[in-house]
């Protein structure tokens, strides 16, 4: 387990693997399709600072708690040679561990050898419902 896995955020992984199951397709347009599912069943995204990758419809997303009112989702994938990057909310950034390249939360590469910044993808918190618009597999 590497330090930017920790036990908490790795619970939270796992347990959100059934958010396929009750995670609600809302609509698909022009390649994007929007989901929706309760913030309070994610325990790890209750605070601000609290942060899960779950998998949505087959792909990890990783979601950030960075505000009352505000989520952020991003593709943790890094855009070097695609390992899974982890937010550490000490300086509230996201590092990869292999070779670690930086990102900030809007995905730009602050530090190399990452080539290009993570992908985003548009999040908001309506009351206790986080809706993910997320391009169609
Ligand atoms: S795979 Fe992320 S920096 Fe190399």
């Amino acid at each position: 387990m590497n330090r930017f896995v920790t036990r908490r955020g790795l619970f939270a992984t796992l347990a959100a693997g059934g958010l396929a199951f009750w995670s609600r397709g809302l609509r698909a347009a022009g390649g994007v399709k929007k989901v929706a599912f309760a913030l309070s069943k994610v325990e790890a995204l209750a605070k601000v600072g609290g942060f899960a990758v779950l998998k949505i419809k087959g792909r990890d997303v990783l979601l950030v708690r960075d505000g009352d009112k505000s989520v952020r989702a991003l593709d943790p994938t890094c855009s070097h040679q695609k390992c899974t990057v982890a937010y550490e909310p000490k300086d509230g950034l996201l590092h990869c561990p292999c070779h670690k390249s930086a990102y900030n939360l809007d995905g730009k590469v602050l530090d190399g050898p990452a080539p290009k910044p993570l992908t985003i993808f548009a999040a908001t918190l309506d009351g206790d419902r986080v809706i993910l618009s997320l391009p169609e597999a």
